[in-house]
């Protein structure tokens, strides 16, 4: 879809000047919508904790794509960013999805466009390409593997020894795994902003303030920063680890949203987001965060905005995604 045609149609149709009344009970309207409409919402560990409260599946990118495939509801609201939708549809063709904020896209996405990517490409023709799941429709058309932060291990480790891989479009969590799996893989130059901002200085006084936490960090971090972590995993790993693991503090390097859960699960520990280098919330992400309660609502109540997706592109983009899904299967990652 034409992102830039899209929301030129939602203003013509007058959807963005809609007001919502701040007398209406929100929870209660889309607890009614849900069952109206028969709409199953999905929401990523970073929305804000009202939206993570009223979602019937939380969950990092793995554990959102799974449900949005096994899903037998007519409406898919995807509370996240954009290609977390377009996954959505890709698995879900007659479905209809919606994502409340078209502008809520995603740095990483964007720093792989498919005109450079499809170039760059074509360099390596005898490499596979295992891409991220954190990009566009058209780069997952141009991969062999997608995966996540929670597979991306497996997935490597599942091609042969000999076959060369690019991976892409987050340089980061590709240096990391080159580290875990041992292979020498060309990487896409990409990063999330989000992830790249913690400071390497502040985490290092604030672990001789606490001496006794733990420090925890997401793949996307820079290296320098995952070099001093006792823990690093996809947010879904990172929950587990605090839920049981017996330290009773945390310093967290990834966004904001997952410390509700993370709280939720464990109300007598203490976590502590980990401090950006300078004084902005810049580890809050700024595209996760465009959703709210009252986007939610208008969503579910308008089915706007809907996410479409061409037959041809849509088809090529499964693929990788099928193939993510078979080893995750396979590697007993999910059943
Ligand atoms: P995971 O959901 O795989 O942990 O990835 C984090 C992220 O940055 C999603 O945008
Ligand atoms: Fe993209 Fe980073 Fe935001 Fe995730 S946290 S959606 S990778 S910009």
């Amino acid at each position: 879809m034409d992102i830039n045609i899209a929301k030129k149609e939602l203003k013509e149709k007058g959807f963005l000047d809609i007001e919502v009344s701040p007398t209406l009970d929100l929870f209660a309207e889309i607890e009614k919508l849900k069952k109206e409409k028969n709409i199953v919402l999905l929401a990523h560990y970073y929305q804000e904790p009202d939206i993570q409260d009223v979602a019937d599946y939380i969950g990092d990118s793995l554990g959102l794509a799974q449900q949005a495939a096994k899903t037998d509801a007519d409406i898919i609201v995807f509370a996240g960013v954009h290609f977390m939708a377009e996954t959505a549809k890709i698995l879900n063709p007659t479905k209809k999805v919606l994502l409340p904020d078209l502008n809520a896209g995603c740095s990483l996405a964007d720093s792989a466009p498919e005109k450079l990517f499809k170039a760059f490409k074509a360099k390596y023709p005898n490499h596979v390409v295992v891409t991220y799941i954190n990009c566009s429709a058209e780069i997952k058309a141009l991969s062999d593997y997608i995966c996540t932060s929670s597979n991306a291990e497996k997935i490597i480790e599942s091609i042969p020894k000999e076959q060369p891989i690019i991976f892409a479009p987050d340089r980061n969590l590709g240096a990391f795994l080159m580290k875990k799996t041992g292979r020498d893989m060309v990487l896409w130059n990409g990063s999330c902003q989000v992830h790249e901002i913690f400071s390497l200085e502040k985490i290092t006084k604030l672990k001789i303030r606490h001496p006794k936490a733990q420090f925890i960090a997401h793949p996307e971090c820079e290296e320098a920063v995952l070099e001093i972590a006792d823990f690093i995993g996809s947010t879904s790993q990172l929950l587990k680890y605090t839920e049981q693991n017996e330290a009773t503090e945390f310093i967290v390097a990834t966004e904001t949203g997952i410390l509700h859960k993370m709280q939720q699960i464990s109300p007598d520990k203490t976590f502590i987001p980990a401090p950006p280098n300078n004084a902005c919330a810049c580890n809050d992400c700024p595209y996760m965060k465009l959703n709210t309660l009252e986007k939610l609502y208008t969503c579910m109540e308008y089915e706007l905005p809907e996410i479409t997706i061409e037959e041809d592109l849509r088809l090529a983009a499964l693929k990788p995604i099928e193939r993510m899904m078979e080893i995750s299967k396979a590697t007993g990652l999910i059943k």
